[in-house]
């Protein structure tokens, strides 16, 4: 699954008045693009028995699987390898990974983790590597590819970008762990990459990521995003498909 056009587009340049226009809209959901989707983190899931909490997603209906890989380097901890889902596809677990890279030298792991069954791989837009290289490389192994920023990081880091990816990332939260506040201060980022979605009629999903449930769902949903990912609230759930249910009427 690759994107339209993507490399005739790559180098144009848009007026710097655009920006100005983006903060003053919340949209009402008929006007948005995708579907919403709970997208549950396995960080948060059962590490003794990860296939197990994977096919528990599954049961509810639910197609995706947020999967965070992270190097201790990039972020301060550490977390899953490619072994990890190619053993989970091994175990027959068919979801949709969407696999979230945490690395420092994401370039070096995209491969790999492609080979092992991600479905949409996602790299951090801060590490100072050859980003449209590695985006263009990860749609040429098969898969979907996605850009994310950190909560320090302004929109206009991946203006140039976003006309090449399937997914945009606004992390909300600072990357690293599950568990954390979500930062109502990243929705105005949020609403300016929605703009641009509409303004330039994109087509790509606008994930957030980090202290997400249904009231900060909402939110979000109201500024434009479309992908929920979500460990503590899916998981520590007492009625998780009441929350995909929720989730789905967004
Ligand atoms: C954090 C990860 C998130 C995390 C979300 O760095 O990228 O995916 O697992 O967990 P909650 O939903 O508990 O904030
Ligand atoms: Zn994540």
């Amino acid at each position: 699954m690759t994107g339209e056009g993507a490399d005739s587009l790559f180098f144009q340049l848009r007026s710097p008045i655009f920006p100005l226009r983006f903060s003053l809209f919340d949209f009402p959901s008929s006007k948005l693009m995708h579907a919403p989707i709970l997208n549950p983190s396995l960080l948060a899931g059962d590490h003794a028995n990860l296939a197990a909490s994977a096919r528990g997603v599954a049961e509810l209906g639910l197609p995706w699987l947020h999967c965070d890989i992270m190097d201790g380097h990039f972020v301060p901890n550490l977390s899953f390898g490619p072994e990890t889902l190619a053993a989970l596809r091994r175990a027959g677990v068919t979801l949709f990974f969407d696999t979230h890279l945490m690395l420092a030298e994401p370039h070096r792991y995209v491969e790999p983790f492609a080979r092992a069954g991600a479905n949409l791989i996602s790299i951090h837009i801060e590490p100072d590597y050859d980003h449209a290289a590695t985006l263009a490389q990860i749609r040429a192994l098969g898969c979907q590819c996605g850009i994310v920023l950190n909560p320090g990081t302004p929109a206009a880091a991946v203006e140039q970008l976003v006309a090449h990816v399937d997914l945009v990332l606004v992390m909300t939260v600072q990357p690293g762990f599950g568990g954390q506040s979500f930062r109502r201060d990243m929705l105005p980022k949020l609403r300016e990459i929605e703009a641009w979605r509409r303004e330039r009629s994109l087509n790509f999903r606008l994930e957030v990521d980090g202290g997400i449930d249904l009231e900060t769902g909402r939110e979000c949903r109201a500024a434009g995003a479309d992908s929920f990912v979500a460990g503590t609230s899916f998981f520590r759930a007492t009625d998780p498909g009441a929350l995909a249910a929720a989730f789905a009427q967004l």
